[in-house]
């Protein structure tokens, strides 16, 4: 018998003891919304990063990557529309203080509102920390930039910005990886990277914390073109999750209503997994957004005021940009097309994805417990072999005999090819067990036989089905069956 996850706890309690994630400052009494990964946690993250990486940079023609500064110049913020816009509506509860992001609240039943505004959207509304319905203030914008202070003298420190996303610094590019590339549009650039956002309300484990990574694209299209790359890569980032082992039934695709669109998008979907939350509750894993050519131009203005701005004091931020010149098609973020000797400013499809939500969702889509049919449990994790963080373990059957030279030799050698692991502590079963919850797809044991016909045992975790195969092929075998 087999059982998914049933409640997220299950999970960050086998996260902490296997090494996979822990509270930040943990010593300290952890730092709230703040996570650290751990020996297996880390390997995994890099593995979920990888993985994309490959998918859409290096196995696309039309993709290119990039890895930007987080501190950028604040008049990218200022021109993205962050520095005006960029925050949540929060509602405070009269009685205890406490301030909740308006959209967050939910009634008796757990009904919460999206595009809650005023207090009256909140009337039947309970306070999470004291219980009090209703007794909520107007709802007014927090801010969820970080900012911060660069430069060492008064006079010419400023205020800066940690990114809270990756995609403007790809616009911030746009300009630098046409002149130095050869790309044309339609393509698109790519970057992971750390992203900051003072959260209101963070939740549960990884899935929103106020620092975490995303794995953003922006790919610019000819207009007129852009729906049918909107579709396109609909269908590239679902195929994506499940191509690593995300079960289609655990995946949707919620479009946005109309009122949910920023001004001057054409569409956005949110790709949704089913996370253990409560009874189980469909969450955003990754956002693509048709965004016209809003986020270029806006830039293009930014550029034309970047000498009002200097004149204007380093902190003056809140400068106008300047009104849009009837040529703007023509400005310096527009592109020329040699072919049709067309000039255009892009229009743009982001698929926007955060590797730590991406981690968190391959982490609970792994999660199983077994009943064995001698009564045991095992809990494992049945990663896809790519994301896996140990790919082989290599065990002596017991500590004599000549079997430990000849697994640290194996080991040895398939080091330089896959993550491995070594492990000559404790009972064979044990040893397994700990294989399992570390989610290592194959067990190589040397046994009492390896010293009469070179063979050694390989178990495969899911099946725990064992092939007894020479030595020499352990490499080849892995190989194969990795796919690497
Ligand atoms: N550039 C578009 C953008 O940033 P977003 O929907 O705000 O869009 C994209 O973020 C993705 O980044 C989300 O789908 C989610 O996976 C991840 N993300 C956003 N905020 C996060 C947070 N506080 N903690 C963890 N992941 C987050």
């Amino acid at each position: 018998m087999s059982e998914k996850l049933q409640k997220l706890e299950d999970l960050v309690s086998l996260c902490k003891r296997r090494g996979f994630i822990f509270q930040s400052s943990d010593i300290y009494g952890g730092l709230a919304s703040c996570y650290d990964y751990g020996p297996l946690g880390a390997e995994l993250k890099r593995n979920v990063k990888n993985a994309w990486w490959k998918h859409t940079v290096q196995m696309r023609d039309d993709m290119v990557g990039l890895d930007c500064s987080i501190l950028m110049h604040p008049m990218v913020w200022k021109a993205s529309g962050h520095v005006d816009k960029f925050a949540d509506l929060v509602a405070e509860c009269k009685k205890c203080h406490t301030r909740t992001r308006a959209d967050h609240l939910a009634d008796a039943q757990g009904n919460t509102t999206e595009g809650a505004k005023t207090a009256e959207d909140l009337i039947k509304k309970i306070c999470p920390k004291c219980g009090t319905t209703g007794q909520f203030t107007e709802p007014m914008p927090f801010k969820l930039m970080f900012e911060t202070q660069m430069g060492a003298n008064a006079d010419d420190s400023m205020t800066v910005y940690l990114r809270p996303e990756t995609a403007q610094g790809i616009f911030a590019n746009y300009r630098n990886v046409l002149d130095s590339t050869r790309v044309k549009v339609p393509f698109g650039i790519a970057q992971i990277g750390k992203s900051f956002r003072n959260e209101v309300t963070t939740k549960a484990f990884i899935f929103r914390t106020r620092e975490f990574e995303q794995m953003e694209i922006e790919f610019f299209c000819k207009p007129g073109t852009e729906e049918q790359w909107f579709e396109k890569w609909k269908e590239a980032r679902m195929s994506w999750y499940t191509s690593y082992g995300i079960r289609p039934e655990n995946l949707r695709m919620r479009e946005h209503d109309k009122d949910e669109l920023a001004h001057y998008a054409k569409g956005c979907v949110d790709i949704e997994y089913l996370f253990p939350f409560g009874k189980g509750d469909w969450q955003e894993l990754e956002g693509i957004a048709s965004r016209t050519d809003y986020d270029l131009r806006q830039h293009q203005r930014g550029m034309r005021s970047v000498t009002n701005w200097i004149e204007n004091g380093r902190d003056a931020v809140t400068t106008p940009l300047k009104a849009e010149d009837a040529d703007w098609a023509k400005g310096p973020l527009s592109y020329f097309d040699e072919e049709t000797r067309e000039r255009y400013i892009p229009y743009v499809i982001e698929p926007s994805a955060g590797a730590d939500r991406g981690t968190l969702a391959f982490l609970v889509d792994a999660y199983t417990v077994e009943t064995l049919e001698n009564g045991e449990e095992r809990n494992v994790f049945k990663f896809h072999p790519s994301l896996a963080p140990i790919k082989a373990a290599i065990l002596p059957l017991v500590k004599k005999d000549r079997m430990p030279e000849k697994a640290t030799n194996l080991y040895n050698d398939l080091k330089k090819y896959f993550p491995c692991f070594y492990d000559e502590k404790a009972a064979i079963g044990r040893r397994y067990r700990r294989q399992d919850e570390a989610g290592t797809p194959y067990c190589v044991v040397i046994d009492g036989q390896t010293n009469d016909d070179n063979t050694v045992t390989v178990r495969n975790r899911d099946t725990m089905k064992q092939d007894r195969i020479n030595i020499d092929q352990v490499k080849s075998y892995l190989r194969e069956k990795l796919d690497m």
